[in-house]
């Protein structure tokens, strides 16, 4: 089968012919039918030093899809041929002490799927079956492709309550753009969100947010004071730029909470953290999505919330053409991008 892959040690990716992989026990086989572009698979595109040092060539790539299950394992008895299933990217040991705590998510010994195994960007892949999440009907078969990384905003939305009360989003990038949409379907009473380049102020008009700040035209922080003097309830990060930390620290009100999504380029040392001492901060690291009771959170936002995200995806198109839509993504012109494997 023809698949996306890194092919070898350097930039890009290529569409090589692959075996199709073969049914393992405890897995399923999915005809993959869309997947979605991560900013995980940029990295990995670029061969930056994080991808150089994780990935080993041959590989294929990609950790969101969805698509429909043809083949079931041997020991696979929660899963059937016909199921259609979205991706959970991360494969967990289920016995580790994380694991055995219902925190799987932070797993050690987390191995991820496109990344340290073979994923998902060709017609077909073969995953654990915990792995293949079932999809309600309600939701859209594109949508089911970028399940995985909704479900990171969802964690980081549902970290805490968020009906009636205040929210700062940090970066309106596909993750944070979600995370506005999903608050406002949980009934945030306002949503600010920060951003600093204009085609993605303009998604975010899209998504739900109520008033948008661009941090290199104005003064967040000044703005911010202005609107909600005593500081909004919740600052979800989810820029991963360093200045957006010192601007939650100082606008969330006491007591409220600070979640961060998203990864700093390095070591952050220009806020105050006695500010979040003193404020009473709830300062939560979050990482992936809570297996799998983010999901059952996801699905019931998508099939009995009325949690609308196709004004993410900005672009279709086959998977054939993904050096455009990787090189589309690196100019920073596009929300999600949705390739067809059929
Ligand atoms: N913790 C996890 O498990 C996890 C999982 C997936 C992604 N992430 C991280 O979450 C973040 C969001 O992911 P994404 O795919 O949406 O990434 P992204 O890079 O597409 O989005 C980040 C957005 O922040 C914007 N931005 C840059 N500087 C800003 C500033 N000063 N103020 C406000 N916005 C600014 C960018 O223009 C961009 O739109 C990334 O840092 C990513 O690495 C973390
Ligand atoms: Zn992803
Ligand atoms: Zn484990």
């Amino acid at each position: 089968m023809r698949a996306i892959a890194k092919s070898r040690p350097a930039p890009g990716v290529e569409i090589i012919d692959v075996d199709e992989p073969a049914i393992r026990a405890g897995c399923v086989k999915v005809r993959v039918e869309h997947g979605s572009i991560c900013g995980t698979d940029l990295h990995i595109y670029n061969w930056d030093a994080w991808s150089a040092g994780r990935i080993r060539p041959p590989r294929v790539i990609g950790h969101e899809f969805c698509g429909t299950i043809v083949e079931v394992g041997e020991g696979v008895t929660d899963r059937r041929v016909g199921d259609f299933v979205a991706s959970e990217s991360h494969i967990v040991c289920g016995q580790c002490r994380q694991c055995l705590n219902g925190q799987g998510h932070v797993c050690v010994n987390t191995v991820i799927l496109g990344v340290d195994v073979d994923g998902g960007f060709a017609p077909f892949a073969v995953i654990p079956s915990a792995n293949a999440r079932p999809v309600p009907e309600a939701v859209p078969r594109r949508v089911a492709s970028l399940m995985d990384a909704l479900g990171n905003a969802v964690h980081t939305v549902m970290a805490g309550p968020v009906e009636g009360r205040t929210v700062l989003i940090t970066g309106m990038g596909p993750i944070g753009l979600f995370a506005a949409a999903i608050c406002k379907a949980l009934g945030a009473a306002k949503v600010y969100a920060t951003e600093v380049s204009p085609y993605r102020i303009g998604l975010a008009e899209k998504a739900g947010a109520d008033t948008i700040l661009n941090p290199s035209r104005e003064n967040a922080g000044e703005a911010l004071r202005r609107m909600e003097p005593g500081g909004v309830d919740a600052t979800l990060e989810m820029s991963g730029h360093p200045s957006s930390l010192p601007l939650a620290l100082e606008h969330t009100r006491p007591g409220g909470r600070v979640s961060l999504l998203g990864v700093f380029p390095d070591v952050i040392d220009c806020f105050d953290l006695n500010k979040a001492i003193f404020k009473g901060l709830d300062l939560q690291g979050i990482v992936g999505r809570r297996l799998y009771a983010t999901w059952d959170q996801m699905n019931w936002l998508l099939s009995e919330k009325g949690l609308d995200v196709t004004s993410v995806i900005t672009n279709e198109m086959p998977f054939s053409e993904i050096e455009q839509a990787m090189q589309t993504l690196k100019a920073g012109q596009a929300g999600k991008i949705v390739l067809s494997f059929e």
